[in-house]
């Protein structure tokens, strides 16, 4: 079975993860900004999304390249500021609705923000929702940023890829 990455971002951590698993595994790695990212070709897909105001940004492209990607085994990763958890799983069966949950295994990783880079309007984004949030330690991380960016995060999805490669897969069965 043979494999890729794809995975789309805006600032930086998503691509980061990505390129640490494909050092770690071998597979190739597409931004999907670009044309040549053609999921058809590959056995299995290793995708990787920013979290974006509640909405996955990958989930353009899933719906445009659907046809290459529903009947294939998925590993999706979220990077985020929210952790693992409820609101996180709704966002993304809000975001890829149209992909079988069964298909899918999904790896939670936390990512960066740091407000000083982002633009003006963005940051006024980000404290109109901290204003709303009820959680005042995401108040906080999205007034002050946040950098939960840890390398080791990748293991459940490097395991994945080896057990793809081999042909075991029993996580998809
Ligand atoms: C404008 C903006 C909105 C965001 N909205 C959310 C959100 O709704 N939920 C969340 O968990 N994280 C949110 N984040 C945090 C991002 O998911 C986090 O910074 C992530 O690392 C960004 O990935 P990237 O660097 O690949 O773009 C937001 C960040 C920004 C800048």
């Amino acid at each position: 079975m043979n494999g890729a990455i794809f995975f789309s971002g805006q600032y930086g951590s998503t691509a980061q993860y990505a390129g640490w698993i494909s050092d770690a595994t071998g597979l190739p790695v597409f931004d999907v900004k670009h044309a040549d990212a053609d999921p058809s070709k590959f056995d299995f897909l290793i995708l990787g999304s920013s979290v974006i105001t509640y909405n996955l940004t990958i989930s353009k492209w899933v719906k445009r390249n659907l046809a290459g990607i529903q009947k294939k085994p998925i590993v999706l990763f979220t990077v985020s500021g929210a952790p693992a958890g409820p609101k996180l799983d709704g966002w993304v069966a809000d975001s890829l609705a149209e992909i079988p949950m069964s298909k899918m295994r999904h790896v939670a990783l936390r990512g960066r923000m740091n407000p000083k880079t982002l633009g003006w309007w963005t940051r006024m984004i980000l404290i109109m929702g901290a204003m709303k949030n009820r959680d005042p330690q995401a108040r906080k991380e999205e007034l002050a940023g946040f950098d939960y960016m840890d390398k080791s995060g990748i293991e459940p999805i490097t395991k994945m890829v080896q057990q793809l490669q081999s042909n075991e897969a029993p996580v998809f069965q």
